[in-house]
């Protein structure tokens, strides 16, 4: 189902401790979020990753499959990884979310 934008923004206060999306955004405990929905793993110049997220993302594009599985479970895609998050367990909420990043792909 499509993702609701306006709902989006609120499920994204879940992940505004660590992260930053929007025209000021700066890396925080996890990278900005700009441009996400199809922004290569790995992507923000400056940010330490985990050696796990470069290591799977080699190659790969964020894309709403992948971003949807990421966020059911962080820990269930890149089981080293260093999102502390436990993950959305509801379809409507990573629907959402996703759909509140895409508005933050073209500047
Ligand atoms: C990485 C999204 C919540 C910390 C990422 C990435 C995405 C993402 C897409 C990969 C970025 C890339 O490859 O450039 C989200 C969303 C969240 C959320 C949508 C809320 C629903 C959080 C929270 C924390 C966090 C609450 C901190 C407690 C991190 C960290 C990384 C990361 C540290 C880097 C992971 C690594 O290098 O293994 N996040 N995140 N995130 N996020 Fe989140």
């Amino acid at each position: 189902a499509e993702g609701d934008a306006a709902k989006g923004e609120k499920v994204f206060r879940k992940c505004k401790a660590c992260h930053a999306v929007g025209p000021d955004a700066k890396n925080k405990v996890g990278p900005e979020l700009n441009g996400i929905v199809g922004r290569e793993w790995g992507a923000v110049e400056g940010y330490k990753y985990s050696n796990a997220l470069i290591e799977m993302g080699d190659g790969k594009v964020w894309d709403v499959e992948t971003l949807d599985a990421y966020l059911t479970k962080p820990k269930d895609v890149i089981p080293k990884g260093k999102m502390a998050f436990a993950g959305l367990k509801k379809e409507d909420d990573r629907a959402d979310v996703i759909a509140y990043l895409a508005q933050f792909n073209a500047e």
